[in-house]
């Protein structure tokens, strides 16, 4: 124990840094921050990608609506102030995996730029990895895999992305996914190999 006046904490309760952390893990941690239309692929790609990531020795976290907006969000909803709070929560606990030296791999609509450089102000520059699975919303309409897009049409959902809200199309993304025409395996491998250089796994 030190002994320094009041301060009787021992050097070991002192919090172990972001870059040891890394270290630890043999990696670069950093938010994998995946936009696009409802039903473009965002997580099943992200699903991918974890799978992927692990066999190669990369430890990450996947964040999506699954597992935010029926807990720590569940009390918001779709008007824009909402998903302005959902996002800013969501770059929150992203910042925290990122300072335990995790993969953050986020599969949000974050349907405008507004909201998607609010998330990367949170998160910072330089951890901050924008990938934009493109999907042309005719496609996403037709896969309507939640049948969520027919019940937008017939006015059930309100402030529907792509239909009745809109989806501003990211400028610069740092990647860029279209998966029209493609498989799930060669839309995945093309986000991993594409991922690579931003976090250092071990060769
Ligand atoms: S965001 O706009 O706040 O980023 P988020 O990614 O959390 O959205 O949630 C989007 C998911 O919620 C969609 O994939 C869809 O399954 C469902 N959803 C329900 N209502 C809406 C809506 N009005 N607009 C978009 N997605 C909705």
């Amino acid at each position: 124990m030190k002994d320094e006046g009041n301060n009787v904490y021992s050097v070991f309760d002192e919090i172990i840094s972001r870059e040891e952390k890394e270290s630890f893990l043999k990696q670069k941690s950093c938010v994998v921050w995946m936009t696009g239309l409802s039903g473009s692929g965002k997580t099943t790609l992200a699903k991918h990608l974890e799978n992927q990531l692990l066999r190669k020795g990369g430890f990450s976290k996947l964040l999506d609506g699954d597992n935010i907006r029926t807990g720590l969000n569940s009390d918001l909803g779709f008007a824009e102030a909402d998903r302005t709070e959902n996002i800013r929560r969501i770059a929150e606990v992203s910042k925290l995996f990122v300072d335990c030296g995790i993969i953050c791999v986020n599969s949000f609509v974050s349907p405008t730029r507004e909201i998607r450089e609010h998330a990367k102000k949170i998160i910072g520059d330089s951890d901050f990895i924008e990938v934009f699975i493109n999907t042309p919303i005719e496609e996403c309409e037709q896969r309507d895999v939640k049948g969520l897009y027919a019940k937008a049409r017939a006015g059930q959902i309100k402030n529907f992305t792509g239909i009745s809200a809109p989806f501003e199309v990211p400028e610069h993304p740092h990647i860029e996914i279209k998966t029209t025409g493609k498989t799930i395996e060669e839309s995945g491998s093309e986000l991993y190999e594409k991922l690579l250089p931003y976090i250092k796994l071990p060769s």
